[in-house]
């Protein structure tokens, strides 16, 4: 992998060749299974859905990145659904989602992406989301800026809240609780009021429309490490910012985000919201 007079910039650069070619097969691989008949179960909730085609593209990524990065470790949905550790150490990690909007990708709504992050000494160092049915690629890396399919991405320049389009998720729970706290954090933005809130079913994709400008702001409770890790480098790298709902700084095991394209709109976000728990990634570790 390195002639060793390489410096770690290079070899992430290299790792990141590795995994926009990775992703492009797992993204055909998702292509080519939504229209076969579908093996459908739950995992933690009756709404938290995995196929078998969820496993099958982990198992493409994960194989082939092993195969060329034999010392470094790995976080995958599906493997930490499985009892797999799901810890972020020092060590060079890659951090997984091979289906984000799985129930989407059940319904054969076309709102699903593979996403696949890499981080050191527990830092984000690149990122890259695949559209798996329109052929947008994001990408970025650590101080080298956010491209889609090529094209640099900037986020909004508009710190009006009221003028904000902002994108959030459901989150597995429904719980009568969950819910009422969820509508309720939906009605504050809704009666700022926002120009809107949309909800497309795949937390990796509605990040990269921050990313690209395309709305304002996203916040969820609930989401995993696998759907924020590239998210937020591609964001970030786009000029936004990405943090806790807490408003402190990101902690991607947290299953909590505010993103944003200006940080007077996620402050105003985080003043709004009232926190669902839902553990961390790493508990249990
Ligand atoms: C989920 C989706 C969903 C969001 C969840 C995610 P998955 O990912 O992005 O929209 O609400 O928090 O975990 O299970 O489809 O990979």
């Amino acid at each position: 992998m390195s002639s060793g007079q390489e410096t770690d910039g290079d070899c992430w650069a290299e790792c990141l060749d590795v995994a926009v070619q990775t992703a492009l097969r797992a993204a055909q691989m998702v292509r080519e299974a939504v229209n076969q008949e579908k093996q459908v179960s739950s995992k933690s909730t009756p709404t938290d859905l995995v196929t078998e085609a969820d496993h099958q593209v982990e198992e493409l990524i994960i194989s082939t990145l092993r195969e060329k990065f034999p010392s470094h470790r790995f976080i995958g949905e599906e493997s930490s659904a499985a009892g797999e550790k799901c810890v972020l150490t020092d060590s060079p990690t890659w951090i997984i989602d091979p289906i984000d909007g799985t129930c989407n990708f059940v319904h054969s709504f076309p709102m699903v992406a593979v996403s696949i992050g890499f981080a050191v000494n527990k830092q984000l160092e690149f990122g890259v989301i695949c559209h798996c049915f329109d052929g947008t690629l994001y990408t970025a890396r650590r101080g080298h800026g956010a491209f889609c399919n090529g094209e640099r991405l900037k986020v909004s320049k508009e710190k009006d809240v009221s003028k904000a389009l902002i994108l959030t998720e459901i989150g597995a729970k429904r719980d009568p609780g969950t819910l009422e706290i969820f509508l309720g954090n939906m009605k504050k933005l809704l009666s700022a009021p926002v120009h809107g809130v949309r909800i497309i079913g795949s937390s990796t994709l509605a990040l990269c429309q921050v990313a690209r400008g395309a709305a304002e702001a996203y916040y969820q409770y609930g989401l995993h490490c696998w759907d924020i890790a590239a998210a937020a480098i591609i964001i970030t790298e786009a000029g936004g910012c990405v943090i806790d709902t807490t408003g402190g700084p990101l902690d991607i095991m947290s299953r909590r985000v505010v993103a944003a394209g200006s940080r007077k709109i996620a402050d105003y976000i985080v003043q709004q919201l009232q926190p669902i728990s839902y553990g961390r990634d790493d508990d249990d570790c």
